[in-house]
């Protein structure tokens, strides 16, 4: 049995790291247009970077929770197919020890170099005159995949969607794309689906069972379920 998951920053969202839509989420504070596009960091790098730093320091602030873990428990004793394809930009999920993750919107811990493509541990602190570690253009920003950007991965995630046999939606609210098609293209191809959510997100009408809750107490139930069958 082939299980794809696809998590959002809900199941994150009691490790401490806020989420983006709830109310006084990160997009009620910060519009998008100001600092994750690329047309943002074009125009006031600065902005981006302080943005970016305060996530990171979050994260270095944040531990993986009761959620991250059970996934990690399930693809530990799931005896075949088991892929993680997280929206999120923590590294909660590898930390918990989950192996087959794929971060499709970036990774937060990392810096990027826009001029020949580098990547490499960021500093706690970035700033608009840091120089690439290889290359020492001055083009550093966060390895986020913005606004406009081609998502990362997207073969592998749309392959191992059309192949799963169980797929589930944890923490996400079904806004952006094409993260929010999956779980109906998992089903189109004969998936059963779950979603588990504080509340129904914007796809939820592509989901055979919804557990509402939040992602701490209801994922680990979820994965025993699924062990003890
Ligand atoms: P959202 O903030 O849009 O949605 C968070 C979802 O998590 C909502 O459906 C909440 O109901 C749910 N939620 C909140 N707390 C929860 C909890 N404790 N347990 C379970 N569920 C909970 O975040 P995403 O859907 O992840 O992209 O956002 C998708 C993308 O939009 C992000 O990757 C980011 C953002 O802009 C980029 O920055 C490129």
């Amino acid at each position: 049995m082939n299980i794809v998951i696809l998590t959002g920053a809900g199941i994150s969202a009691e490790s401490g790291l806020g989420t983006f839509r709830d109310k006084d989420a990160l997009w009620a504070q910060y519009r998008i247009e100001d600092v994750a596009t690329p047309g943002a960091y074009a125009r006031n790098p600065a902005l981006v970077h302080e943005f970016y730093n305060l996530r990171r320091q979050g994260l270095r602030a944040a531990v993986p929770n009761a959620a991250h873990f059970a996934l990690a428990e399930l693809e530990r004793r799931h005896q075949s197919g088991f892929l993680v394809v997280t929206q999120n930009v923590d590294d909660l999920h590898q930390r918990a020890g989950s192996q087959n993750v794929l971060a499709m919107h970036g990774e937060l811990q990392n810096a990027l170099c826009a001029n020949c493509g580098h990547v490499w541990l960021a500093p706690d602190l970035m700033f608009p005159e840091d120089r690439c570690t290889r290359c020492e253009a001055m083009s550093c920003r966060p390895d986020i995949v913005w606004f406009g950007e081609n998502v990362r991965f997207l073969d592998q995630i749309n392959e191992a969607t059309q192949t799963a046999d169980l797929f589930a939606l944890i923490g996400t609210s079904g806004n952006v794309h094409p993260a929010a098609g999956l779980m109906n293209l998992a089903r189109e191809c004969g998936a059963a689906t779950v979603e588990i959510n504080l509340e129904p997100s914007t796809v939820a009408f592509a989901a055979d069972r919804v557990i509402l809750g939040r992602a701490t107490e209801q994922v680990p139930v979820w994965v025993a379920e699924l062990l003890s069958e």
